[in-house]
């Protein structure tokens, strides 16, 4: 395992200027990662963690590994017989992202893109508590008959007896694509599975929109009430189309330059405090730039995380390392791998 020096990883001069940017100096540091076989080579080298390897948190005890969700062995690896409440997990969604078939979100049959889920849902469900809710984050591709969508729903119905389905929500992604002769594609589906006793904190559905709505006139004990006399809250509840969460782009503070399937923190945070208590296990199965791990961290929740590249783990550890050390959740258009521009 290498040894970094956190101070060298995160330089905060690499930040533009006010003049650049009052420029618009927006320039992400990094190239999306996955598209880029050039680069994986220079990266490797400042990579923590080969195939197979676990870093152990000193600090809160999280864990991170460069594994594979396939492989049961693997799973039980970092989870060392302890059950997670939560699992929140963004697979790759079977479809070309931006133009690029690449090893970490490629494009199979369809066929062999349910048998991936079917494997990585059964790692889950065997280290997920009786208690549990499994939140899965899938695509549809209208251009190939909305694969993989239904056929992860149809996959899903094999293990009701264990699991069932309680939503299907909606996020919007303003940085959706389109053509001008169809409706932008806005939007990421979030499907929501729970055991039996799963418990649900519907304080967490709260949004930061105030009620505008009045009426709903209803006696209570002999007296007439309107609807903000018997709400619990001044803002109105997220359910299931989540308008108020903000696809993560460039300009925010959260980006992770480098990650094109980052998913925001706000919508992590919002499941993580609806499903699950301070304290608890949470297990994200494919990290990415490490968006749970952060969003479990903030809420006092251990995360144990893994990603089968990595060059993604080492982003998920720096990421909670520069966060630790600056109180930043990401590095907006800065450089995660600064030593790169030191070459
Ligand atoms: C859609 S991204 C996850 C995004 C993440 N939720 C975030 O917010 O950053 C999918 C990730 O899964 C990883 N991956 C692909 N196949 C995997 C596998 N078999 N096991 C573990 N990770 C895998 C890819 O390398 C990629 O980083």
């Amino acid at each position: 395992m290498r040894n970094v020096t956190q101070a060298a990883l995160f330089n905060l001069s690499e930040e533009p200027s006010a003049v650049q940017r009052k420029a618009g100096v927006t320039t992400e540091r990094l190239p999306r990662l996955d598209s880029n076989p050039q680069l994986r080579p220079k990266l490797l080298p400042f990579c923590r963690l080969a195939a197979g390897d676990i870093w152990e948190d000193p600090v809160k005890g999280h864990r991170v590994g460069v594994l594979d969700a396939t492989v049961p062995a693997d799973v039980k690896r970092v989870t060392k017989g302890e059950q997670a409440t939560l699992i929140v997990n963004d697979p790759p969604y079977n479809v070309v992202v931006g133009n690029a078939n690449t090893p970490n979100l490629s494009k199979t049959h369809i066929c062999a893109y349910v048998e991936f889920s079917r494997r990585w849902v059964e790692n889950s469900l065997a280290v997920l508590s009786a208690d549990g809710s499994l939140y899965v984050w899938m695509g549809a591709d209208y251009r190939d008959n909305f694969q993989p969508l239904p056929d992860f729903m149809v996959l899903m119905r094999d293990y009701q007896d264990v699991i069932k389905p309680r939503n299907l929500i909606t996020v919007r992604n303003q940085r959706g694509y389109g053509t001008p002769c169809n409706w932008m594609w806005v939007r990421q589906e979030l499907l929501y599975y729970a055991r039996s006793k799963a418990s649900f904190n519907v304080a967490a559905e709260y949004t930061d929109i105030p009620k505008v709505l009045r009426g709903y006139y209803k006696t209570v004990n002999g007296v007439v009430t309107e609807n903000m006399e018997r709400s619990k809250s001044e803002n109105i509840r997220a359910g299931n189309v989540w308008i108020d969460v903000q696809q993560v782009f460039y300009r925010l503070e959260e980006n992770v330059s480098g990650c094109y399937a980052q998913k925001p923190l706000k919508a992590i945070e919002r499941i993580i405090s609806a499903s699950s208590s301070r304290g608890d296990l949470v297990l994200d199965f494919f990290s990415h730039s490490g968006s749970t791990l952060l969003a479990g961290e903030r809420l006092g929740r251990r995360v144990f995380t893994f990603d089968v590249d990595p060059v993604f783990a080492e982003l998920t550890i720096r990421r909670i390392e520069n966060y630790r050390l600056t109180g930043k959740t990401g590095w907006q258009w800065r450089n995660p791998f600064p030593e790169l521009d030191r070459q």
